[in-house]
This record gives C-alpha cells, sequence and structure tokens, in this order.
C-alpha cells in the first residue's frame, strides 16, 4: 500500500529510484513519483497512473532539454526519493500524486500510511496561511517538516543532517496513524531522512551509498544487506552513514539481516507476467518451505517457533486469523489442524475479529497468516490477541516484516518474493506451514494418528515433484481460459477442503478477470444459490479423493449432478484416476493422486491459471488488478 524508495549515494540517484520503484509498483499503482536533490535545487516529478506515464514524462523531458542533460538535471542528483501511491485520501490524480512540497519547493515528502490526526493539523495550518496543493494527509507532513526547519534555523541550529533528522523527529510527534515518512531537503544535499511507525521501511546497506524502502525487493540488486527498523523509530542515511533514533532522539539501533533471496527472483525471467512465473516457482517454493523442517524419521523440526513444547501442550483453542486468500489456507489448516490435534479451531477473518471481542486466555494459541508481514487488519487482530494475553504464532513470507516481529513465534514460508498482486505461491507454502504447524502440534502433544502423520509427511515430500508433473501439463486449462473468457458468471463448488479451494477460485477471477465469481460449499447449493444456474452457467467443481473418503466424494458427484441437471457446464477438477466423475464433467481437469487433506496443494493451481488466463484474455493487467494493491496497510 504505496511503495517508497530513498537513495543517496554517488551515482545519479534517479535510475536506481526509478528502478526500486518498478520493484515495489505491486504495492499501488494510482500514481508515481520522484524529488531529486540536484546541486541545491530539488527536481520533481510526478505523475498519475501507472510508473510508465511518470517514466514517458521524465523521458520527454530529457528529450525537450537542449543540453542534453538527461531529464534536464533531474538524472543528475545522487540524493533521491520515489512513491508509488495507492490512494487513501484524495482521488488518484496529479495533484494528490507524491512527493508532497513546501511553499518554497525546497522540501520534499512521501509518504506510506494514514495520517489519522490530518484533518486536524490541516485546519491549524491553514489558520496559519498555508495553502494546501492536495486533497491528501501526507501534505501536511510537507508543510510541519518545512516549518520545523525554519524553526531550528532560526534557532542557530547549522544545516545539515542532523537538522532534517531533528525536524523529522518533531513532525513525527505531531503525527498520529500509520506512517512511514522519507523527506529530502534541498539545503541538506546528501542526505534523505525517513520515519516509520506502523507502516514498513527497511535499510539497505551499501558501499558509499544506502537505500531506503518499503521492502528489499527495491534495492535487492545493489546490496543484500539489510537493517530491519524498529516501531517509531527515526533513520538518517548518508552515503556513508546510517543513524537510528527514536522519535525523541535517543540513538536506537536496527536488526541486521541477510536477503537470501535470489535478484533474479524479483525479475519476469521471461514469462509476461510475474504471476504466471510465480505459478511456475510453486514447486520450488513448497520444496524450499520444506527445507530442513521434516527429519528423515519424520520428526517435525520447527526451529524458529519460539514457544516451547510445554507452551503447545497448554494450548486449549486455537483461532486462525488472516485475510483473503491468507485466510483461505486458514480455512483449509483448520481442517488438518483439528483431524491431527483434536484440538478446537476457529478461523477468522481479521478486520472482523477483535471487533467481535472474541473469547482468549494464555491457553490460546492465534496463528496469524500474512504474505506481506503488512497487513493492517491482521496485524490490529495480532495486537488485540496479544492485549488478552493469547499467544501468537506467525506464518509470514516476509523477513523482517511488522507482523512476525510482534508475534512470539514465526514459521517463515520460504516462497521468495511474490511481486503479482494475486497471491499464488503464497498461498501454496502458507498451506505447508499450516500442515507443519499442526503435525507438530501433533506431535508434541502425543499422537493419535502416529501412522497417519508420517504418511503426511511421507507425501509432503513428494508435493514439489507432483506440482511440477501438474505444471508440466497444463495447457488444456489455457485452452479453456479462452473459452470461458466471455462468461458474465463462473461458479465454483466443492466440500470440506475443497469448499476453501472453491473461495479462492472465486476470489482469483474477481480480482484478476473483474467477473463475477462466487464460491459456495457444495452442500450448500441447495439452500438457494442453486437458483444462479442457467443453461450453460459454467460450475467449477472441485472434487475430493475417492479414497479413503468415498462418502465425501460421492456426495459432490452428486451435487454435479444436481448442477448439471439444471443446464450447468461443469468443469470438474479430480484426482487421476477418478472415472466416477467421466460421464458428468464438460470439461475434465485431472490433478495428481494426493491424500484428501493434502489436495488444495493441487487444486488450486488450475484455478490459478485459469483466473490469470481468463483475465490476459480479457486484456487485463494480470499483476497489477485494479483499485487493489499487495500489501493491505490500512484497516
Ligand atoms: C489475493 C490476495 C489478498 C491477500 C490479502 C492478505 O490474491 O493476495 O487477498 O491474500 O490481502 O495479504 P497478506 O497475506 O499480505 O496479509
Amino acid at each position: 500500500m504505496c511503495g517508497i524508495v530513498g537513495y543517496a549515494g554517488a551515482r545519479p540517484a534517479l535510475g536506481i529510484v526509478l528502478d526500486g520503484l518498478r520493484r515495489l509498483e505491486y504495492r499501488g499503482y494510482d500514481s508515481a513519483g520522484v524529488a531529486v536533490v540536484c546541486g541545491e535545487e530539488l527536481l520533481t516529478e510526478k505523475k498519475a497512473g501507472k510508473l510508465a506515464n511518470l517514466e514517458k514524462v521524465l523521458a520527454e523531458r530529457a528529450s525537450a532539454d537542449p543540453t542534453g542533460c538527461r531529464a534536464a538535471g533531474i538524472g543528475d542528483g545522487t540524493t533521491g526519493i520515489g512513491h508509488t501511491r495507492w490512494a487513501t485520501h484524495g482521488g488518484p490524480t496529479d495533484r494528490n500524486a507524491h512527493p508532497h512540497l513546501s511553499p518554497d519547493n525546497g522540501v520534499a515528502v512521501i509518504h506510506n500510511g494514514i495520517i489519522e490526526n490530518f484533518a486536524k493539523l490541516r485546519t491549524e495550518l491553514e489558520n496559519d496561511g498555508v495553502t494546501f496543493a492536495s486533497d491528501t494527509d501526507t501534505e501536511c507532513a510537507a508543510h510541519l517538516l518545512a516549518a520545523a526547519l525554519a524553526e531550528l534555523r532560526a534557532a542557530g541550529e547549522p544545516d545539515g543532517p542532523a537538522l532534517l533528522a531533528a525536524a523529522m523527529r518533531a513532525v513525527c510527534q505531531r503525527l498520529e496513524g500509520a506512517f512511514t515518512l522519507l523527506a529530502v531537503d534541498a539545503r541538506v544535499p546528501g542526505a534523505v531522512v525517513g520515519a516509520r511507525r506502523n507502516s514498513p521501511l527497511v535499510v539497505g546497506r551499501g558501499d558509499g551509498e544506502n537505500y531506503l524502502a518499503s521492502d528489499v525487493a527495491a534495492f535487492i540488486e545493489h546490496t543484500r544487506e539489510a537493517v530491519e527498523l524498529g516501531q517509531d523509530q527515526i533513520v538518517l542515511i548518508t552515503p556513508d552513514s546510517i543513524e537510528i533514533t527514536d522519535f525523541e532522539g535517543r540513538p536506537a539501533s536496527g536488526k541486521d539481516f541477510h536477503i537470501d533471496w535470489d535478484s533474479s527472483a524479483a525479475e519476469k525471467g521471461g514469462y509476461d507476467w510475474f504471476m504466471l512465473k510465480e505459478i511456475e516457482e510453486q514447486p520450488q517454493a513448497v520444496a524450499d518451505t520444506l527445507l530442513g523442517r521434516l527429519t528423515e524419521t519424520g520428526e517435525i523440526m520447527l526451529d524458529e517457533v519460539r514457544l516451547s513444547d510445554q507452551d503447545l501442550r497448554d494450548v486449549d483453542k486455537i483461532f486462525i486469523v488472516a485475510c483473503g486468500t491468507a485466510y483461505h489456507s486458514g480455512l483449509v489448516a483448520k481442517y488438518a489442524i483439528e483431524h491431527w490435534t483434536r484440538i478446537p479451531c476457529e478461523v477468522e477473518l481479521a478486520s472482523e475479529f477483535r471487533y467481535r471481542d472474541p473469547v482468549l486466555d494464555r491457553s490460546t494459541l492465534i496463528v496469524v497468516i500474512s504474505q506481506s508481514g503488512e497487513t493492517m487488519d491482521t496485524l490490529m487482530a495480532l495486537r488485540h490477541a496479544k492485549e488478552q494475553k493469547a499467544r501468537v504464532l506467525a506464518i509470514c513470507n516476509t523477513n523482517g516484516s511488522t507482523i512476525p516481529r510482534e508475534s512470539d513465534a514465526v514459521l517463515y514460508t520460504h516462497g521468495g518474493p511474490e511481486i503479482a498482486v494475486a497471491s499464488t505461491k503464497a498461498f501454496l507454502t502458507q498451506l505447508v506451514a499450516c500442515y507443519l504447524i499442526g503435525l507438530h502440534l501433533a506431535q508434541v502433544r502425543g499422537v493419535k494418528f502416529a501412522d497417519e502423520v508420517a504418511a503426511v509427511v511421507d507425501q509432503l515430500h513428494q508435493m514439489p515433484g507432483k506440482l511440477r508433473e501438474l505444471l508440466g501439463r497444463i495447457e488444456p486449462v489455457r485452452e479453456l481460459a479462452r473459452d470461458l473468457k466471455a462468461e458474465p458468471t463462473v461458479l465454483f463448488i466443492g466440500r470440506h477442503v475443497g469448499y476453501p479451494v472453491a473461495l479462492e477460485g472465486a476470489l482469483k477471477l474477481k480480482e484478476l478477470a473483474y467477473m463475477h465469481a462466487e464460491g459456495f460449499a457444495a452442500g450448500e447449493l441447495k439452500h438457494g444459490p442453486i437458483a444462479l444456474i442457467d443453461k450453460g452457467t459454467p460450475v467449477i467443481c472441485i472434487v475430493p479423493s475417492p479414497v479413503g473418503r468415498g462418502m465425501l466424494h460421492d456426495k459432490v458427484v452428486s451435487n454435479i449432478q444436481e448442477v448439471r441437471a439444471r443446464g450447468a457446464r461443469t468443469i470438474v477438477i479430480a484426482e487421476e484416476g477418478d472415472h466416477a466423475v467421466v460421464p458428468y464433467a464438460d470439461h475434465l481437469i485431472y490433478v495428481p493422486r494426493t491424500p484428501t487433506l493434502l489436495a488444495p496443494l493441487v487444486t488450486t493451481v488450475p484455478l490459478q491459471v485459469l483466473a490469470a488466463e481468463i483475465a490476459a484474455a480479457r486484456g487485463h493487467d494480470v499483476d497489477q488488478p485494479r483499485n487493489l494493491a499487495k500489501s493491505v496497510t490500512v484497516e
């Protein structure tokens, strides 16, 4: 939700900042803007729409410059900041694009988050004679920063990086809400100041240059050494230094970490869309998430889980809390965790959780699931749970992000960077992490189904191979996508773990293809939704394995017959060798044989491909669907 980049070094900042923004565009693409300190001047450019619009304006600016100076000087400064926006306060227009400037154009500020007391601050500033140039909450911070700098200068403080940091501290003390702010001042060349409260900001440590960004993807091609900032910290970077303080100015320290993602992971690598690449990466992402966590004897090793075995034995209730796709992974996990551990497990939407005042105590385990680790709804649910003394275990894909940092324990999914806004490999790796937690709890508490647990461990080891096999013969799904692209409605049905898969398939289609799509528990159809079925309505049916839970399988086959009898066109996803479905399937997609509880790892994949291909066939941007952002840092 808004991506921000800052650079202080010896190289031209503009290209570095634009490259960083390209990698952060998944966070929002309503507008983009840059500010570069060139000599003692601040040069800025900003434009509504995607980054490409800004780049076009910058190219025009460069070619309009008769001296040949790139982008009329803006290409030459070596200190800069850049922003890609997901609009909250103020529409997605040029004037609301960041950076926001002080009246004398000497100070530029970019922001991610929401300044909750902005209305009060704006009135106060307007009463002091300030004229606003935008409808954003951010502009208040620009004016406050300019005023704080003026005040410090008037008090005789010398110009320099320390002055910029002191002014930023003064501003932060006035702000409420969530914010990451970056600022540059034309009179303080060579320095970028950042501030962080409830929104992400990481530092990239370079050689003679340093970086600030919402996410390490922005600077991964330049450095692998990063510093995680704590809550309510100010960071000042110059080419040779990184200084961290708290909001009161006391020295503070961040946590150094090494980024082990391959920088090519943040590139498309020949694919038309990141999403298609990320779908193909799923076998590896699953293998990486399993790596080192299963011993040869079938023991589950979760060493990042800082909860003792006794803590886990004391758990008498589990809540899984998450949003969107991560919530769907939690819905699947409930079946596995309750079955293996016999601990009652509820799954809740993070945005609803704290408002219904759930009953929590020390023996409640809250599992929060978040790819980004920054989702505000999930973070607020986590904080509520901790206030009630519950223990929180995070499943997260982003090292150093807020959710794992505030949790009692964390299990990282090793999916690598997920750039496409629609979640794919994060979902599969979240499932794997949930299975591992379920198996671990079962083992620690004394397993009732020891044989089954051993068999599941064995099956998990086989999943990367099965996924590769499935992806190797996915072409018919692409053809089906072209066939379905003009449909007004697509319905999805499933039972048991197939129900969350149906929800996930429908979510993918809605968010990417902008089509009406709904997922139903197959047994619920007859209680109302079956009225939606018209002649030719496509219904995608997720069929459980006939092995082991035959009754479940037969029930879904009956549901398929019910919709078919009412004219539906059935697209059946079933396990290889399931001949019983053949007579009722207008299209049949076979997935590798997989035990029921693990089946979502394979049944989801054709639905991801289907949604991406339908979106592409309808001419949509597959990686950046309208109105969405990858990391949702507002409630
Ligand atoms: C859908 C999607 C979203 C996210 C949700 C939670 O494809 O990606 O529904 O799953 O916004 O995000 P995280 O996992 O970052 O908390």
